[in-house]
């Protein structure tokens, strides 16, 4: 890394380290890096990094500012081929090609597998373009070049378990999991890894003891990431019936500071609408997140944050901002060229409609829009556990439109993919009921009464 000073280069090294243990101290390492250095050209690619990783329209524009002025510091410095390969990378970020910046990390990699930024960032990029094969192979091609000797070790083993828990190799997802966390008790992304296995294998009780067990480690010095375990304890919670203690986390622990970020938003929002789908009403915590979501309408940065939006609007029944939305949406759509114009065509703006329907009442229509894209989910990112809103919103838009032999095969699925559900079973029976066989519907009730 090219700079003047010792003292920088270890404060980037730190500002790293902070970033991978989602520390609230993270922006402060930076910035004191580049008080050391301020010409230090990895510090302004990080912050501009960091501007686009925080989701936020407004944010844009100083991220451009960075990669200017890190490409102009560049080519005073005449920096390494791997730092003008960062720069380029951002520079594609904010042309709006996070794919092509996706592609230039991996490149980074072939010839440096321990560039641990490289490698989180194609993390988050695979992640959020649903690219799940390279999701899961991408810290794979870098394994030789580590072992415990090299710094940060953990780090990769994390990744390693989030990319194999999101194909569905749950065993090798778990053993890498919970051999960085061994390494490292404060680094959440792996316990986040190990959370999603026990979520995916329906083993409930274990997730609330694990997310239990180490939030201690974590504890004060992690920033809101923190939030998105305490929503997956919910979600243990969710399938145990314990709607109560659901609502609890929400309101001291992942909605306790309403903030304006798009993954707090999202835990939320998903969160009140799967309480929704099981008749709890959000009340007014609905208002909250649409007053936050009104203000992100016209951002378009994710389709995924994009969809938790409409949520937000649909569960508060706000039509015609979901209405203002979705047009500019479909106005977004048509003039950008970058990485997520096809997306949001392909799969944000049907996925949009449908939210819309649902909070308009009119079931048959969601149906009737999200079964053909059911399966294109995937390409607006994020993991299984956040997308299968939608396929619980579908079901249970097929049980309250009384389509109950669609219903009846989806939820066939469901148990299938997930035995350890009550609720699964619970509407399955309400499926079986609808047409009429009322013995299979038996079974599916006492199939639902055993996991209660
Ligand atoms: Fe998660």
């Amino acid at each position: 890394m090219t700079t003047a000073s010792a003292d920088a280069a270890a404060k980037f090294d730190l500002t790293i380290e902070q970033y991978l243990e989602f520390a609230k101290g993270t922006g402060d390492a930076m910035k004191a890096c580049l008080a050391a250095d301020p010409e230090i050209v990895m510090a302004q690619v990080l912050r501009g990094y960091f501007f686009h990783l925080m989701g936020q329209a407004h944010l844009l524009e100083r991220a451009g500012k960075s990669h200017a002025s890190a490409e102009m510091a560049a080519d005073i410095q005449g920096v390494t081929a791997r730092e003008r390969c960062h720069v380029a990378a951002l520079g594609a970020w904010c042309a709006g090609n996070l794919a092509a910046a996706g592609r230039l990390w991996e490149a980074i990699l072939i010839e440096a597998p321990r560039d641990l930024l490289a490698l989180k960032l194609a993390h988050f990029a695979h992640f959020y373009l649903g690219e799940l094969a390279d999701h899961r192979d991408s810290p794979a091609r870098v394994m030789p070049a580590w072992d415990e000797s090299v710094p940060g070790y953990g780090y990769v083993l994390g990744m390693r378990a989030f990319g194999l828990e999101e194909a569905g190799d749950y065993g090798a997802a778990e053993v890498f999991g919970r051999q960085a966390v061994e390494l490292n008790g404060r680094d959440i992304w792996a316990v986040h890894a190990v959370a999603h296995v026990m979520e995916m294998q329906g083993r409930h009780r274990e997730g609330l003891a694990w997310v239990d067990l180490h939030a201690g480690a974590w504890g004060p010095n992690a920033h809101n990431f923190q939030y998105h375990l305490w929503w997956h304890k919910g979600l243990y919670h969710l399938e145990m019936g314990q709607h109560d203690a659901v609502m609890d986390l929400y309101d001291t622990r992942f909605r306790a500071d309403q903030s304006d970020d798009y993954l707090d938003i999202s835990n939320a929002a998903a969160m009140l609408m799967r309480l929704e789908l099981r008749g709890v009403a959000g009340g007014e915590r609905w208002r909250e997140l649409a007053e936050k979501a009104a203000r992100h309408i016209r951002d378009h940065i994710l389709p995924f944050a994009d969809a938790h939006y409409m949520l937000c609007l649909a569960g508060a029944r706000g039509t015609e901002t979901a209405g203002e939305m979705l047009a500019s949406m479909r106005q977004w759509a048509t003039q950008e060229t970058g990485t997520m114009a096809p997306i949001m065509r392909d799969v944000g703006i049907p996925l949009g409609e449908v939210i819309q329907a649902w909070g308009a009442g009119n079931h048959g229509r969601v149906v009737e829009k999200l079964m053909p894209i059911r399966y294109d989910l995937v390409r607006i990112g994020g993991s299984h556990a956040q997308r299968d809103i939608f396929s619980q919103m579908l079901i249970v838009a097929a049980l309250r439109g009384r389509q109950y032999a669609i219903a009846r095969g989806l939820l066939a699925e469901r148990v299938a993919a997930k035995p350890a559900s009550a609720q699964a079973w619970t509407w399955y029976a309400e499926a079986l009921k609808g047409t009429g066989d009322a013995a299979g519907a038996a079974r599916a009730d006492s199939e639902a009464a055993l996991r209660t």
